[in-house]
């Protein structure tokens, strides 16, 4: 790992306080749409630099209730070096009650800080950044994770909410298409809603729905957890013979006999080991870490091969760094086209007197 390099403002050269903007859903969707490809990219380029340590990602804080125990507040801090050069934070709530009441689940802001000065610069609605950085990734590895075998061409979606939707545009937009699509959701109504959107796609082929994750899995060589499952709900490692790649993004649903049966591959070891994620219990269950092949960095830089035949893993975390290097393009992008609505005289104590 390399040092992160020494960039900061010295101590005598002026500064200004920039310029404070809010950026909606509607502008960061407008700013995203039509460059899925370039924001793979920019995933992958984000993961190279954490890799060589040209970041900050300090553990994600859970912020829990005791009188609401199934809901949650994350958030995540992080410092990102390169060009990009931006600190921030992520602030993501998830309230499961909110699907029943008619409303997403989750709801998020970024706060965009100034490298030199420390100041906020821009708050973002954010639910669309971490779907579309946890897209690309997925997008990403998927891509790189197949490599030496046979491009899957049956893809099965369990869980089908808004992660699972943008995961399929990241891939159709990427240049997969599949012969055939399967989906699963403990849901009926999110499963047909799911099947009439993938209906309106031309890259997957006719559309199966699965009444359970067994028929899904055997079914599918590419698969994508996409749940909302706070524990295991898939333990029978017969169900993977076929040897599929599979996208674990919601992290909680495979048994650890599956995962201590597959190549594992992880976003970031120290993040992904932690909260009860399904390779943190393979780790308590083993006492060990040597279940883990490595990160998808390291499959990157040709550290670590991924075997073609054996069931393959990859459970990604979801980086800070990650919802930084998306929020800044996004208030790149919007800067760019003149829409940035800036907030005029949002720091008001701005004299020092002594
Ligand atoms: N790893 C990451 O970086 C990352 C990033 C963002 C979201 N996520 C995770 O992705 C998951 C999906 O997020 P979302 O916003 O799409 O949620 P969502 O609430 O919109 O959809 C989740 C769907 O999963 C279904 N489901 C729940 N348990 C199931 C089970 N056992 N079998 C089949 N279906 C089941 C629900 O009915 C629902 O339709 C969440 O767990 C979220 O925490 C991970």
């Amino acid at each position: 790992m390399s040092e992160r390099s020494a960039t900061a403002r010295p101590a005598s050269a002026a500064a200004t306080v920039p310029p404070f903007a809010v950026i909606s859903g509607a502008q960061v969707q407008q700013a995203i749409q039509g460059r899925e490809a370039s924001i793979v990219d920019l995933v992958e380029a984000t993961y190279r630099l954490h890799g060589e340590g040209d970041s900050v990602n300090p553990p994600s804080y859970f912020l829990r209730f005791p009188d609401r125990p199934a809901s949650r507040i994350i958030a995540l801090p992080a410092s990102l070096g390169g060009q990009t050069r931006v600190d921030g934070l992520k602030w993501i709530s998830s309230f499961p009650a909110n699907v029943p009441a008619g409303i997403p689940r989750a709801s998020a802001v970024l706060i965009l800080n100034d490298h030199d000065t420390g100041y906020p610069f821009a708050c973002l609605e954010s639910s669309i950044i971490s779907a579309t950085r946890t897209a690309a990734s997925a997008a990403l590895a998927a891509d790189r994770l197949s490599r030496g075998r046979p491009r899957p061409t049956r893809v099965g979606f369990l869980g089908t909410g808004l992660i699972a939707r943008y995961i399929h545009t990241f891939l159709a937009a990427t240049g997969w298409a599949f012969e055939q699509t399967g989906v699963h959701d403990l849901a009926a109504d999110s499963a047909a809603g799911f099947r009439t959107y993938l209906e309106q796609s031309n890259a997957t082929g006719p559309v199966t729905v699965h009444d359970s994750a067994e028929a899904l899995i055997r079914s599918s060589d590419l698969v994508v957890f996409a749940t909302t499952a706070g524990r295991p709900h898939v333990s029978d490692a017969s169900w993977f013979d076929h040897h599929p790649l599979v996208l674990h993004i919601s992290l909680r649903d495979l048994a650890p006999e599956i995962i201590l049966d597959a190549v594992n591959i992880v976003d970031d070891i120290e993040h992904c080991l932690q909260a009860d994620t399904s390779p943190h219990l393979a780790e308590q269950r083993t006492g060990s870490r040597a279940f883990l092949a490595g990160t998808l960095d390291d499959v990157l830089a040709g550290r670590v091969r991924v075997p073609t035949d054996r069931t393959v893993v990859f459970s990604p975390f979801g980086l800070g760094v990650l919802d930084l290097a998306v929020g800044k393009y996004v208030h790149d992008e919007v800067s760019r086209s003149g829409h940035l609505h800036v907030i005029d005289d949002f720091f008001h104590e701005l004299r020092r007197h002594g």
